[in-house]
């Protein structure tokens, strides 16, 4: 590590570990209640834990994010960040912002959207939050002596995350048109910008571990932007069916979803391009294993089982059932949540000079939870397909085929129980990795 202050990124990365162990926490709340166990109803609905559970998801992730670029930044920039005590305040606004939203989940104070449940006057404190973070990473790159094609990327991806946050702060009474823009928050950022965000940290990983130039490294993040906007904008129509937009959208939106699983495709294979190629190996090879890890199920989780109901014909069955929990939880844990806990395997060392990624429960730790969230994903996906068979192809009832699940959920405990053994192994280790020291600086 070459600059001090890039030791902040050590309470963001802490503060999403945090907030993976409480997201998990509320899963489980919500798995017991599927198998019928559910005596914490008075305290937490399940609408609260619902919303907990994917608030507190986005917030990880972004922490996450925010903690790689305050990292990444100053590395690629070759200076300090522009002011730490900004950052401080940054970070406990995010944090406090985070904690307030939870709680007024729990005392019914949220707006029912799914994934942008927070209330309204809470969405004007994120957005303030978002543009310090923002203005401190953008004064530092651009008054820096460098602006390389990966801290560009980087920082565009966050500059427009921010932007999308806020076609979902506008008001509509209709149900079609909120759900509409909807999208362009949901959507946009986990097939559009986070993936520019996703672009930009993978390239430095690579970089930085496989040892191959930069030159070729970037010239591939070209092709991910490219892929990228080429099929996700338009992609956005794969939640346009049926819902009472126009039929035009059954077309676009098949057809260029159908090509989204191409970008992931190309991360990818160029991880492994880049793996097989690099002569130089860094000695943190459990960091190039979560970056391969994340290249991989990224593809499997977004790409393949994204596609696998993608297409109108799938979806007009499909649609809001745990077919689609089966996807959304391969598809941010392959995609973002291997991306940051990758993010954090290489940098911890780096940043307190402590090299505790040779001990083998950080090795079980990527292992357990792997195996866990492959085996949640399966439990999900029979599920899934069991609700849409016995609802919607026999109509049966609701609450009858709720019934016949159950029996799911009890594999989806099993497998989520070895994938918390997992991020428990990895938050001991991370723990015990200590704060940021400043003799670590001497080790760059
Ligand atoms: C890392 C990238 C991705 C993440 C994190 C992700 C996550 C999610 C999540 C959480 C949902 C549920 C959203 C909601 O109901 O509010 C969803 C829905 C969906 N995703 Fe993805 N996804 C990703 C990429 C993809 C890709 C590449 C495709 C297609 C090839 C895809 C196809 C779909 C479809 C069709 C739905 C709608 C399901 C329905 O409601 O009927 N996703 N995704
Ligand atoms: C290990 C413990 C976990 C358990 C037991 C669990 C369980 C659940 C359950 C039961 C639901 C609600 C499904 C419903 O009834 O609508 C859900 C939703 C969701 N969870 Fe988890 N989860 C866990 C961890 C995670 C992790 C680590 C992630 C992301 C990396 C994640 C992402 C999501 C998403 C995106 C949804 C919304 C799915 C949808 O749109 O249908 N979960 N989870
Ligand atoms: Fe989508």
């Amino acid at each position: 590590m070459k600059y001090k202050s890039q030791q902040v990124a050590y309470w963001f990365f802490a503060l999403s570990v945090i907030l993976l162990v409480l997201q998990i926490a509320y899963g489980f709340v919500m798995a017991f209640a599927h198998l019928g166990y559910d005596g914490l109803h008075e305290i937490i609905p399940f609408n609260a834990a619902s919303a907990t559970h994917k608030n507190l998801l986005v917030v990880w992730i972004l922490s996450g994010f925010m903690g790689a670029a305050y990292y990444i930044i100053p590395d690629e920039a070759e200076r300090e960040l522009i002011s730490i005590p900004l950052v401080k305040l940054q970070f406990w606004s995010l944090a406090i912002v985070g904690v307030v939203a939870v709680i007024g989940f729990h005392l019914g104070w949220w707006e029912g959207r799914k994934f942008l449940e927070i209330p309204r006057p809470l969405d004007y404190l994120v957005v303030i939050n978002v543009l310090l973070f923002l203005y401190i990473i953008l004064m530092t790159l651009f008054t820096g002596k460098k602006r390389t094609t990966t801290s560009l990327v980087l920082s565009m991806g966050l500059f427009f995350a921010a932007l999308l946050y806020l076609p979902g702060m506008i008001w509509f009474d209709n149900q079609t048109m909120d759900s509409f823009f909807r999208w362009w928050v949901v959507h946009l950022w986990v097939e559009g910008v986070w993936e520019l965000i996703m672009g930009g940290i993978l390239a430095y990983l690579l970089i930085k571990l496989t040892g191959v130039d930069r030159e070729l490294i970037e010239k591939w993040l070209y092709v991910i932007v490219g892929l990228t906007f080429l099929s996700g904008v338009l992609g956005t129509g794969h939640h346009y069916y049926y819902i009472g937009t126009p039929k035009y959208w059954l077309m676009i939106g098949g057809i260029f979803s159908a090509m989204e699983p191409l970008a992931f495709l190309g991360m990818a294979l160029f991880a492994i391009a880049m793996y097989r190629k690099g002569e130089k190996r860094h000695p943190n090879k459990l960091a190039l294993t979560w970056t391969l890890g994340t290249a991989i199920l990224s593809f499997v989780g977004a790409g393949l089982l994204g596609v696998a109901h993608t297409l109108p014909a799938v979806n007009l069955w499909t649609h809001g059932t745990f077919v689609t929990a089966m996807h959304g939880h391969l598809a941010f844990w392959g995609a973002y949540g291997m991306l940051v806990l990758g993010m954090i395997t290489y940098a911890m060392p780096l940043i307190t000079g402590r090299k505790m990624y040779t001990k083998p429960g950080a090795n079980y730790a990527f292992w357990l939870s792997n195996i866990g969230m492959i085996g949640m994903t399966t439990a999900f996906a029979v599920a899934g397909v069991t609700q849409v068979y016995l609802e919607r192809k026999v109509g049966m009832d609701f609450v009858d085929v709720q019934l016949a699940m159950e029996v799911h959920f009890l594999i989806l405990i099993g497998a989520a129980s070895i994938f918390t053994l997992g991020i428990v192994l990895y938050i001991i280790n991370f723990f015990k990795y200590g704060s940021p020291s400043n003799e670590a600086l001497v080790t760059a």
